[in-house]
């Protein structure tokens, strides 16, 4: 467990190096939302158009990381629309370049915390509880601390944020649509996942590796 080695035994040199990252703005700042390359809109394309978050944040179910969609993923609709748009330039350049857009990077963890999105998500943790209403933003920001203490109070008590599975990328879902309350729900779908216990999921192993 090298963070709790390191924070034992190289205190001060730690401290301070923790107190930078953790104040720096792309790591745990509300409200943070950096000008991407590409106006692209949520609120337009998951909102308006109604398109799954999984259509273009393909891994998320299945690894760590919720990795932005490549280039061919957008041209699979604007070869056809807005061909002549100024604002999707970046776009057929990355095209005609194989250069990525550089998209920035929004919500971002400091390396010594693990995070893995495909276990919240198949164990019926909502892209909402935890990005907020994304189909609703023009622009993409961080609407959550990303701190520990907000790790933990979720994982001392995760019935409170559970859902069905299948209704991870609803964003208006609600117990009421299955006739019950999140007192009944939550732990009905914490014994069906096979959700840990309070102590391994506050466990400082569990997200320091
Ligand atoms: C048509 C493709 C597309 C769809 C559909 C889509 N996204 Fe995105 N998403 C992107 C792109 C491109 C970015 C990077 C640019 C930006 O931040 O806006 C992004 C960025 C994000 C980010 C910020 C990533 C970071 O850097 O921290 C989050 C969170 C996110 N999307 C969540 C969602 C959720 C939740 C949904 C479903 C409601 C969704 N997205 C639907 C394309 C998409
Ligand atoms: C499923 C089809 C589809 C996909 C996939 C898609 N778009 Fe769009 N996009 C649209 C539609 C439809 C519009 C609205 C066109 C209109 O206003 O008439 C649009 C509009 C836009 C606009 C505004 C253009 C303008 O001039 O007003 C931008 C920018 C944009 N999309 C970027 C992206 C990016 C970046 C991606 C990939 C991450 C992407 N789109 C993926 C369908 C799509
Ligand atoms: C339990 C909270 C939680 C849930 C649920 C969640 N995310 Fe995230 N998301 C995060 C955190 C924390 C990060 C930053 C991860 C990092 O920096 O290592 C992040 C980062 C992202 C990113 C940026 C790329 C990356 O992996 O760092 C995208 C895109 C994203 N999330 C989309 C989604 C979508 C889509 C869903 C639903 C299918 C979702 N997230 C569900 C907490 C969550
Ligand atoms: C809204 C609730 C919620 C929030 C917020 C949340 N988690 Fe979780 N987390 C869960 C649930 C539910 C599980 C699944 C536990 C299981 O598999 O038994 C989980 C599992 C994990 C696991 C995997 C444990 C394992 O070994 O199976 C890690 C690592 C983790 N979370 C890290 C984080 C970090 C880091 C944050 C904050 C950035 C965070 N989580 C925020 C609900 C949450
Ligand atoms: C549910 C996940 C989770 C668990 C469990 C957890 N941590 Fe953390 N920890 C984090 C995250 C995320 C950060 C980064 C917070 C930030 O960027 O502000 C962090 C940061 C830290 C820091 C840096 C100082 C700070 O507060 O920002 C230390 C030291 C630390 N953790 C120690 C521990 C110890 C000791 C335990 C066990 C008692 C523990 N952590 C359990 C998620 C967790």
């Amino acid at each position: 467990m090298p963070l709790l080695l390191l924070a034992l035994a190289g205190g001060a040199v730690y401290i301070p190096t923790v107190m930078y990252f953790g104040m720096s703005p792309t790591n745990t700042d509300v409200g943070y939302a950096p000008k991407q390359p590409v106006p692209y809109s949520h609120a337009l394309h998951a909102g308006q158009l109604g398109l799954d978050c999984r259509y273009c944040h393909t891994t998320v179910e299945k690894a760590a990381f919720a990795a932005v969609p490549p280039t061919q993923t957008c041209m699979n609709c604007h070869t056809n629309i807005k061909t002549e748009s100024p604002l999707l330039a970046p776009i057929r350049d990355s095209q005609q370049t194989g250069k990525s857009v550089p998209w920035k990077k929004i919500h971002d963890l400091p390396d010594y915390a693990y995070f893995n999105h495909s276990i919240h998500v198949n164990k019926g943790v909502g892209c909402v509880t935890c990005h907020g209403r994304v189909d609703k933003m023009e622009v993409v920001r961080q609407v959550q601390p990303l701190s520990m203490g907000w790790c933990l109070e979720c994982h001392r008590a995760p019935e409170k944020n559970l859902r069905p599975r299948d209704k991870v990328t609803d964003m208006t879902w609600t117990p009421a649509e299955m006739n019950t309350t999140q007192e009944v729900l939550g732990p009905e779908l914490k014994k069906a996942y096979n959700v840990h216990n309070a102590t391994y999921m506050t466990s400082c192993y569990t997200c320091h590796r």
